[in-house]
This record gives C-alpha cells, structure tokens and sequence, in this order.
C-alpha cells in the first residue's frame, strides 16, 4: 500500500513537472478577429484552430480572440505586422493604409454575386494581389481570402430606396476611402469608426445608419437600434487571412503544408457557412422586424436597385491611382 500510495505521488509530481513544461513549449499562434464567433469569419477562425490543434498535436496552438479582444480593425493589421499576433483576417477596407488596392471589394455593385468574386480571388487578380502583399514588404503574408456576404443599409432618419434618401444621413461606415466615397455619391456622410463601436454609435445617435452584412447586424444587434432597413445587397464584404511572414518563414515544412492545407480545407467550408449563414440571420432579422414592430425592412425592386446602381457605380471611376483600372474592367466583364 505504502509502495503504491509511493508510486502515486511519484506519478503526480511528474505530471505536475512535464505537462505544464509540454505546454510551455508549444508556440502560439494568436489568431485576433473582430466579429462574433456565430459569423462566417468566427466559424471558420474556430474550425481552423481545431483542425490545427488537431492536427500538430499541441506543438502549435492556435488561439481565437473573436470580438476585438485583442485588437480591433487597423490595429490588428500593425499588430501582425509587428509580431504581436500571428493571424488575422481583416476585411478588405482594413487594409487602406497597407494595401490600398484592396479597396477593390469594397466597390458598389462591382461584384454581381458571389461567384464572381471567387473568380477573382482564385484567378490572375488574386495573384496579382498576393504579389502586392510581397512587394510591400510589411511583413504581412496572405494566406487566402473568406467571404462575409453583400451588405444592406439601414437607418434611423428614413427608409433607404432611392439615391434621394441618403441625402444628409450619416452613416457608420469602415476606414475604406472608397465606402467614404460611396456615402458622398449618394450625398450622404460617412463616418469611419471601428466595428466595436457601432452598435453604441447607432444608439446614441453619433450615426443615423450603417452597411454590413446580415451577420454582422444580427450578431451585435445593429437591427435593434435601427428603424429602417433594407435588403439592398449593394456592395461584397470579405476578408484576407494574413500571417506574419517572419513566423511563417521560420516554421518547419511539413507545419507550413499541414497549415496551408488546413486552411484550403477550411476556406472552402467558410464559403458555403457564409452563404448559409447570410440566409439564416437575413430570416432573423426579419422575424425580428415582423414581432418587434420596431424596425421596418424594405426588398427593393430591379428598378430601384437599378436607380441606386446608378449612382453609386460612379466611385469605380474615382480610384484608379489605388485600385488598377483593368481589374475593374475584367471583372465587369466576367459572367
Ligand atoms: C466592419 O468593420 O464592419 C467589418 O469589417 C467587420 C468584419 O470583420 O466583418
């Protein structure tokens, strides 16, 4: 009995010693997002950690800070840059002081669905773009790119159909100079503030409205504090999945092919979560609308979508500096 009880503790003290030196050792990979887990991004941020954890057996941990815990929008780009984080996936008007020419997804009404932007990512342009992030030299490595969803409009003051009512109507938008833009067109104002603060910002009033996806407005509960909205799918949003390049450079083959395979695996799932979740929380949204009595939701027609595509498609022209014309050319020439 004393033999064992011996053995016992023996064993314990070991596990005391080698496990928390086991843990010690594995490297981090802090992977910071903005978003709620229950998103296209923060569902495929947690299956990418898992598959990895999985998959390095404890060697690498990936960790998820979701909701700016860590970082919030451009801060996270530094972040990485700098190697206080390993991973992130900032939308593509996060990256207006890095790569300008990102600025290319956040056009209006450029992209026609979804299809169309995946044949940009996957095609010449992707690579042209990943080319930039080398050329750049920020120390920033792209890995790939995930979907969010189209955007839809909301706001406080008046229902949003036609250019006309966007006059004067100040509207969270994100750091991108082409959404700036956009606001202008349509003689609104827009107002560049970092995603955690929008939903304080439509309560209080400091915006009358904002854009963003289904997801996005459901999960922080943007809708809640919105009188009108409507379903105007005017404008993509989606994200490019960085490393950073010197911790990419410094891991073993066979992690950088696990790492990169997973993250194929994963890219490919992320596109249809996104598709499905867009419907889900579109549909809550609305049921939201239809129970409450506080908020009213508008579909517009092909005439109006056509009259707002009108004004809006005026910015394409504004950016040739940042964002190649010829992509934009190639793209309204894709089917
Ligand atoms: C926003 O700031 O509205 C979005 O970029 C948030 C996100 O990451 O989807």
């Amino acid at each position: 009995m004393k033999r064992f009880f011996f053995a016992l503790c023996v064993l314990i003290l070991c596990m005391v010693m080698v496990v928390p030196s086991a843990m010690a050792k594995a490297k981090k990979i802090r992977f910071s997002h903005v978003v709620s887990v229950n998103t296209p991004k923060g569902w495929a941020a947690n299956e990418f950690a898992n598959r990895v954890n999985i998959a390095l057996k404890g060697k690498y941990v990936v960790t998820v800070f979701p909701n700016a815990q860590l970082y919030g929008d451009n801060q996270a780009i530094e972040a990485l840059s700098a190697g206080f984080i390993e991973m992130a996936a900032p939308s593509s008007a996060k990256f207006v002081g890095s790569i300008p020419a990102l600025q290319l997804f956040d056009m209006p009404f450029l992209f026609p669905k979804i299809e169309t932007v995946h044949k940009v990512v996957d095609g010449k342009i992707g690579d042209e773009i990943r080319a930039m992030f080398i050329k750049r030299g920020l120390g920033i490595k792209l890995m790939t790119f995930w979907d969010n969803a189209f955007k839809q409009f909301s706001s406080n003051v008046r229902p949003l159909i036609k250019p006309a009512d966007f006059k004067g109507v100040k509207f969270r938008i994100m750091s991108s100079d082409v959404l700036e833009a956009q606001m202008a067109g349509l003689g609104g104002v827009g107002l560049k503030l970092p995603f955690a603060e929008v939903y304080n910002a439509l309560e209080q009033g400091v915006v009358d409205g904002q854009e963003n996806t289904a997801s996005n407005i459901y999960t922080k509960k943007f809708h809640e504090v919105q009188k009108y909205l409507t379903f105007s799918n005017h404008g993509y949003l989606g994200y490019a999945v960085i490393m950073n390049q010197k911790f990419w450079d410094k891991l073993p083959a066979d992690v950088q092919k696990t790492i990169s395979t997973i993250l194929m695996e994963v890219t490919v799932l992320e596109r249809q979560k996104a598709i499905e979740l867009d419907k889900e929380q579109g549909t809550l949204i609305r049921s939201y609308a239809k129970k409450s009595k506080r908020l009213k939701i508008y579909d517009l027609d092909p005439a109006q979508t056509a009259e707002l595509q009108k004004a809006m498609k005026p910015v394409h022209d504004k950016f040739s500096e940042v964002v190649p014309t010829k992509w934009i050319k190639e793209i309204k020439m894709m089917k």
